[in-house]
């Protein structure tokens, strides 16, 4: 055994999601050891920083005047590089002890819409922060592999990642990426959409926080059974005074539609795409779904009542893009993959 080989199976290798909404990384024979936010808040003026994660999401929008939150990565792409760098730091320290010898080896799950910049200064926030080796790979491919998809079969396989800020959709055969194609929608998209909706209609203006809960609450993107209801609070448009009001599940419903059906439009042509033995696969298979929008309640069943292809919800969505990462050397390493996302199905 060399002496990289050596290293490489003593040192740890950490998998990143490096999301526009949430952080997490994966430590292999440890599971998420890290699951926080993508927010930092900084001091103005100096840029130090005050606080990342959880602790920096309580101030977002309820910041003193002194104090910025702020994401630094916004629809999928990197809004302000020195800050995503301040983050990557952060997080990657909080689990690796400063005195390891061994540094770890880091896989990160990036959009694959970013630029080779903004993959260089990623690369390098990581090396900044004590990684020993750092690889860059595709969101889809690290969803697909932490779902459990056996990504190195010669067969067809779909993911469709819906993120906060970009949806992925990826046919995958081979260990390779046969077909990929990116939207900037995604859960985001669906906050604002409820915002819109709320002011245009009600005169009503709501923060971003109470559109993501009045999505995960009542949202729904097929038509419900019941009708359900909540009530919010927010500043009237007008008088700029703060009023309460109810809000039932058919708007929220109504107000999402748009940005989902352009979710429904970017699988139909991902699979138009395919080439047709792969596609015969998929539609064999199932469309698998992951990520925090396709937690969206009748989204997986809107998107196969429209495709005509069974959709498969991966066991913990939120989770796929890091586990897949920190799973990626071994995974691409192996000839046969664990065939477990596919058992729901019965097929
Ligand atoms: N139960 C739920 N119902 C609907 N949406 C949800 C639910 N839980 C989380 N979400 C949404 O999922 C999104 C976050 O998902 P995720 O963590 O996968 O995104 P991300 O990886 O940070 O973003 P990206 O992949 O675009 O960089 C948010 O918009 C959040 O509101
Ligand atoms: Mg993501």
């Amino acid at each position: 055994m060399g002496l990289k080989n050596l290293f490489d199976s003593f040192s740890q290798d950490l998998g990143i999601d490096l999301g526009t909404c949430n952080s997490l990384i994966y430590v292999r024979g440890k599971g998420i050891v890290l699951n926080e936010p993508s927010v930092v808040a900084v001091e103005r003026g100096t840029n130090r920083l005050v606080a990342v994660g959880t602790e920096a999401k309580g101030m977002l929008s309820r910041t003193p005047r002194d104090i910025i939150a702020k994401r630094p990565l916004r629809d999928g792409v990197i809004a302000d590089p020195d800050l995503t760098e301040k983050m990557i730091k952060y997080f990657i320290q909080k689990v690796v002890p400063k005195n390891w010898f061994l540094k770890p080896r880091i896989v990160i799950g990036v959009p694959s819409c970013i630029t080779k910049v903004e993959e260089n200064a990623v690369i390098d926030s990581a090396y900044k922060a004590g990684a020993r080796s750092v690889k860059v790979i595709a969101e889809s491919l690290a969803a697909a592999i932490g779902a459990g998809i056996p990504i190195v079969e010669p067969a067809g396989h779909m993911i469709c990642d819906i993120g906060g800020g970009t949806t992925e959709i990826s046919v995958i055969s081979l260990k390779g990426m046969v077909v990929t194609r990116a939207i900037r929608v995604g859960g985001d998209e669906f906050d604002e959409a409820i915002m819109r909706h709320i002011k245009n209609v009600h005169n009503l203006i709501i923060g971003d926080q109470t559109a993501e809960r009045l999505k995960i609450e009542i949202g729904n993107a097929s038509p419900e059974r019941t009708i359900e209801k909540v009530e919010i609070k927010g500043n009237d448009a007008i008088t700029g005074l703060p009023r309460r009001f109810e809000v039932d599940s058919v708007e929220i419903r109504e107000a999402l539609m748009p940005s989902i059906n352009l979710i429904v439009e970017e699988v139909k042509k991902t699979l138009s795409e395919t080439p047709p033995e792969l596609a015969a696969d998929i539609v064999e298979r199932g469309i698998v779904m992951s990520g925090g929008g396709a937690l969206l309640k009748g989204l997986p069943k809107l998107i196969a009542k429209e495709t005509g292809v069974p959709v498969i919800l991966a066991e913990k969505p939120l989770e796929c893009v890091a586990i897949g990462a920190g799973k990626y050397f071994e995974t691409m390493k192996s000839r046969e993959g664990a065939d477990s996302v596919y058992e729901s199905l019965n097929l």
